[in-house]
């Protein structure tokens, strides 16, 4: 039997081929697992009306660990007409497969390291390496939302806030409603794995992104709550910002920051701009990391515009798998995989479109294993 079960989803697109990429790299460093293929995406959603299928949540029950290549979705309205037609009258909701994963398997940690390689033509400014820490469940993305907005909510809103509700005189369906909820153990449990992060790996500074100052009721317990995990990291330097201001003093001076933390919206924002700098949406790799389970992924989606032609860069997905290596312990595996990547981008001679060269998904992903 295999060391490790892990479940394979490639979903939709170019997820498919940016995990058919990273399978080569695993093959070739002879990690000792089964490989166990999940259903995901669109497809589903329009057979069987459901992009996440009860038999894939099964599968991730029994598994180690997950690579999930990316899957494609649609907006609301249009997603109940492409239904089959037998499943159309029966009122199903369009729910993203990766947030219900997520709140399902309580992957509350969204890691996202940026690391510029030298030598890639596409980094910011060489050098950078900072470690962005997301809260994965709660915040603005808990589901709870409301539109058109049923009278019972709206008579409470309406009730709290009176003077300044000039939304109660609307009706129903011009306004909607998303719920904002951050709780303690959440942010608590998101802090503390940046600061204990912080301490393995000797990084010197957490910073700690919010909008205390305006969004005062949730992300003032978020920072209160961080400040609170702080005091039991005396020898980390803690600093707090604001997300717009951020935003500046990231592109201003990068070399400022470490490691970043943030409620889910946040560090959805901040993570985009940090995989930006070093690289953009070929690089940025991504853990969904709970207590039992966690779930690897490029941060980029099924580019429908290049499905099928095998030409993106797979350095992203195979840094994923990099990162699922550390997670099952198998940190001199990772250690060697990230290696050979740094070597591809230093040399220069194997590089994807977005990169300025020709190679192809998978020539890259053979030049990755053939350094391994
Ligand atoms: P996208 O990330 O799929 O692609 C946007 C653009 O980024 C591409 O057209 C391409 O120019 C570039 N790009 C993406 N991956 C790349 C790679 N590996 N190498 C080089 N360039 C790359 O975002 P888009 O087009 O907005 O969304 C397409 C679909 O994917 C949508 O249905 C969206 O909802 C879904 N999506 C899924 C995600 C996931 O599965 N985790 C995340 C983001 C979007
Ligand atoms: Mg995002």
């Amino acid at each position: 039997m295999a060391k490790f079960t892990i479940a394979w989803l490639p979903g939709d697109g170019i997820g498919i081929e940016v995990l058919e990429a990273a399978k080569i790299v695993l093959e070739k460093i002879a990690l000792d697992a089964e490989y166990i293929h999940g259903d995901i995406g669109w497809e589903f959603w329009c057979t069987e009306g459901d992009a996440f299928p009860q038999r894939t949540v099964d599968l991730l029950t029994r598994v180690d660990a997950a690579m999930f290549g990316a899957i494609t979705s649609k907006p609301v309205k249009a997603a109940q007409a492409e239904l089959a037609p037998a499943l159309q009258s029966q009122g199903r909701i369009y729910r993203s497969p990766i947030v219900r994963m997520r709140q399902m398997f309580d992957l509350y940690n969204c890691l996202r390291p940026c690391k510029a390689y030298p030598g890639n033509p596409l980094n910011f400014k060489e050098g950078i390496d900072l470690v962005v820490f997301r809260e994965n469940t709660e915040d603005l993305y808990s589901g709870v939302e409301f539109s058109p907005v049923p009278p019972e909510v709206a008579a409470a809103l309406t009730n709290v806030s009176k003077p300044f509700a000039p939304f109660a005189k609307l009706p129903a369906d011009q306004y909607a409603v998303s719920c904002k909820i951050n709780t303690r153990v959440g942010s608590e449990r998101i802090v503390r794995a940046a600061f204990e992060f912080a301490r393995a790996n000797k990084r010197k500074k957490v910073t700690i992104v919010h909008k205390a100052n305006v969004v005062r009721a949730t992300d003032g317990l978020f920072l209160e709550v961080a400040k609170e995990v702080a005091k039991g990291f005396p020898e980390i330097k803690m600093d707090e910002a604001n997300i717009d201001a951020m935003t500046m003093w990231l592109l201003k001076n990068p070399f400022n920051y470490d490691v970043l933390v943030a409620p889910n919206l946040y560090g959805d924002i901040i993570s985009d701009l940090c995989a930006q700098m070093v690289g953009g949406l070929g690089f940025g790799c991504s853990g969904n990391i709970g207590t039992k389970l966690a779930v690897f992924e490029p941060t980029h989606g099924s580019a429908p515009k290049y499905a099928g032609q095998y030409k993106v860069n797979p350095i992203a997905t195979i840094l994923a798998a990099k990162m699922m290596l550390d997670w099952l312990g198998e940190t001199a595996k990772g250690a060697a995989i990230e290696q050979a990547v740094a070597a591809v981008i230093k040399e220069g001679a194997v590089r994807t479109y977005d990169m300025g060269g020709s190679a192809s998904t998978l020539d890259m992903a053979k030049a990755v294993a053939a350094k391994l």
